[in-house]
């Protein structure tokens, strides 16, 4: 076996990127929740760039896709925990992230990539 079979041998197939919305459908600043899978994913578009992220806010369970973006953060609608988009982190305590997702644009179609 040759180290390229190997590799692929070792490594777990990554999920697939799945389609939920077209280039143009989301203001900028704005969010939106898309159901991928089991999953809300949270959907924004800063400065041009894409951006997903659980939409489950972890302190009640708010859609974080209804919150607004400041200072590279998305902040709850309801009681403003603030998660960095980068990283998903809570501000207050690193301890506690939300799951963040690769994003692409393939002709005019915005997917992400959610484990499942
Ligand atoms: S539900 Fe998100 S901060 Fe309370």
């Amino acid at each position: 076996m040759t180290d390229d079979q190997q590799k692929l041998f070792d490594e777990p197939d990554e999920p697939p990127f799945v389609t939920v919305c077209k280039v143009g459908e989301l203001d900028e600043g704005q969010g939106k929740a898309f159901p991928v899978g089991r999953r809300m994913v949270a959907v924004f578009l800063r400065e041009n760039q894409y951006i997903a992220v659980d939409d489950f806010c972890p302190h009640q369970g708010a859609s974080l896709a209804e919150g607004y973006l400041a200072d590279g953060c998305v902040a709850c609608p309801w009681h403003h925990w603030q998660f960095s988009l980068d990283d998903g982190t809570w501000v207050d305590n690193p301890k506690i992230a939300i799951d963040t997702f690769s994003v692409r644009v393939m002709d005019g179609k915005v997917q992400v990539q959610v484990p499942t």
